[in-house]
């Protein structure tokens, strides 16, 4: 089968287009014919490779799936489009769980033919078209977890970093349905437009405005019921300040860096709470399914390029050029 491997951590160039053996049905697993497969920034993690996390080579990434499933099981039928959740039982001590492409020993998506467990299965909503049922399984499910995690309840005031990446704009979509007050960030005017066309109630563009002042500007001083922080070391200080008087900052990335230097007595004189999220659990998923239904919500697609040409899709989010997802199509 065709596929796109990596056979040592750097950067774009370092993904190869080419024929390997196709995966063998192993006892509880089940072979998905891969239609398309979403990037996620967790494909350039591993790709560059990070200290102290390894992946056997060749390596397929890639862990926002939707196919057809090569043979039916229990209620599965052969033929049936599927998604993938992508979460995986984790060897490594105090990790709830690895994901499949990512860092562990499942191949992921970026290729025809990907084996997964059985019990990851999770039928394709007939809402969604394939390629945006792609898109769910990551960012938009991260998003959901963290927007409920946020314990945010309708009228209460949101912001959310980076309008254009793709936990940015699920959760705008997201928190605008669920009734909350969205502020969002973006780093120049086109983005900006954008973000206010999926309905942000306010838009900081971060090249041209403090986000620090804006925000407390709009918030009466008060500051945010709760950030969903997805940029890390850079953003977590802003985050924190951000805050009123017992918020949450929901965190789920390291984009900048996965150190940050942040005022201990802001955090705690206010009462807020940090809080972690990672991806979600398979009922979230179904939950995300039938709550973008039944409020109308397609996902943000930035633009769909063919597996071959994986690198240029890297090499775009790289660049954060995208507004939205960006998706490989693999099989035609
Ligand atoms: N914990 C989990 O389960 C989980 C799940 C999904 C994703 N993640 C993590 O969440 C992060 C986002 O993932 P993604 O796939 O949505 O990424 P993405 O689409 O590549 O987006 C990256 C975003 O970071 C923003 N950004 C970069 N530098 C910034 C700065 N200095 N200040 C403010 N914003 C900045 C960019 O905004 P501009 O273009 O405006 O610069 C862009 O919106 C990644 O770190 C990923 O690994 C974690």
């Amino acid at each position: 089968m065709k596929a796109v491997v990596i056979r040592k951590h750097g950067g774009p160039d370092v993904l190869s287009y080419e024929e390997i053996n196709n995966p063998q049905p192993t006892k509880g697993h089940a072979i998905v014919r891969v239609d398309y497969c979403a990037v996620n920034h967790l494909d350039i993690w591993v790709r560059n490779g990070l200290p102290g996390k390894q992946v056997s080579f060749p390596h397929v990434l890639g862990c926002d799936i939707c196919g057809t499933l090569v043979e039916g099981f229990g209620r599965f039928k052969k033929g049936e489009k599927v998604v993938v959740h992508p979460a995986i039982q984790s060897n490594i001590p105090r990790i709830s769980f690895s994901i499949i492409g990512g860092f562990g020993k499942y191949h992921g998506g970026y290729a025809e033919m990907v084996l997964v467990p059985q019990k990851n299965i999770v039928k394709k909503p007939d809402w969604f078209t394939d390629a945006e049922a792609s898109a769910l399984n990551v960012s938009y499910l991260t998003a959901w977890n963290m927007l409920e995690r946020s314990r945010c309840r309708k009228g209460d005031t949101i912001l959310v970093w980076g309008a254009n990446s793709g936990v940015g704009s699920a959760a705008i979509l997201l928190a605008r349905a669920k009734g909350l007050r969205v502020i969002t960030v973006a780093s120049n005017k086109s983005k900006s437009r954008l973000a206010k066309k999926l309905g942000a109630h306010l838009v900081i563009d971060r090249s041209r405005k403090d986000v620090i002042t804006e925000t407390l500007k709009h918030t009466n001083n008060q500051g945010v019921d709760a950030v969903i922080d997805h940029v890390g070391a850079k953003t977590w200080p802003i985050s924190i300040e951000m805050l009123k008087v017992g918020g949450r900052m929901v965190a789920c990335g390291t984009t900048t860096g996965g150190e940050a230097n942040v005022n201990i007595r802001a955090f705690y004189s206010k009462e807020a709470s940090i809080i972690g999220a990672y991806l979600g659990t398979k009922s979230q998923l179904i939950s995300l399914h039938k709550f973008m239904k039944s409020r109308k919500i397609k996902p943000i697609i930035d633009s769909i390029f063919s597996l071959k040409d994986a690198k240029s899709a890297h090499q775009k989010m790289e660049k954060s050029s995208q507004f939205g997802k960006i998706i490989l199509k693999i099989s035609s």
